[in-house]
């Protein structure tokens, strides 16, 4: 999978690409992830690529041009399955969303700045619009880095045992069982018998129990959701 950022500070999510689970991802040739630095296509000799927004109103708006000669010119290289803008005001990132987006071949995502961007780019390029939740970051870069942590996961072979995504809270509208490692006692605290015991059908059983009222405690809403 290929996943190309456009950002006015693409610095900003250079480490979290460069470190663990992501890093095994494009070491292991999984996931392409290429960063784009907006102001290359800034206009005029300051590289401008936000103004002052019709209408008036505090905060600048970042620029059709720049945003649409930039996405044109990666159109031209490739296309893409979506062209995903990070916004609070976009559908909410769920891990359904995100197994449906592991599928895709080609992404392109758009980090807004400022108050956000000209709605003409919102209207003729991007195809889909995607929130991290409910509160309002200072620009998109941290949820693209998240957006694409979530899908990078997901990508077969990335993670070590491969079952293990399949497993993780919300993959069955279920939250994770708590886990233990070692060792068996800490401080006198002990780790649940059942999974000392090598029965692993029992063990199934004690976590999707575990998982099941754990749900019911913290997150009921998610067995209404069917
Ligand atoms: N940009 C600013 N806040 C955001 C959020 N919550 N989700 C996605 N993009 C954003």
């Amino acid at each position: 999978m290929r996943i190309d950022i456009v950002s006015v500070l693409p610095e900003l999510m250079e480490s979290p690409l460069q470190h663990s689970i992501m890093k095994r991802a494009r070491e292991k040739g999984l996931l392409e992830v290429h960063l784009h630095g907006l102001r290359a296509y800034g206009l005029g000799k300051h590289r401008q690529v936000d103004d002052y927004q019709y209408g008036g109103g505090a905060g600048m708006v970042m620029m059709a041009e720049p945003l649409a000669n930039c996405i044109d010119d990666l159109q031209k290289e490739r296309s893409y399955d979506e062209v995903i803008y990070m916004t609070p005001d976009g559908q909410r990132l769920t891990q359904p969303l995100a197994n449906r987006l592991s599928m895709k071949e080609n992404l392109l995502i758009l980090c807004g700045h400022y108050k956000g961007m000209d709605e003409r780019i919102r209207e003729h390029y991007v195809t889909m619009e995607v929130s991290i939740g409910d509160f309002v970051l200072s620009g998109g870069e941290l949820p693209a880095v998240v957006l694409v942590d979530a899908i990078g996961r997901l990508l077969p072979g990335v993670l070590n045992d491969e079952t293990s995504a399949l497993f993780d809270s919300f993959q069955d509208n279920l939250l994770a069982p708590p886990v233990y490692t070692r060792p068996e006692e800490f401080r006198g605290w002990t780790v649940p018998e059942v999974l000392l015991s090598g029965h692993e059908q029992k063990i199934e059983e004690w976590r999707y129990e575990q998982a099941l009222k754990r749900t019911r405690e913290r997150r009921p809403d998610l067995l209404e959701e069917e």
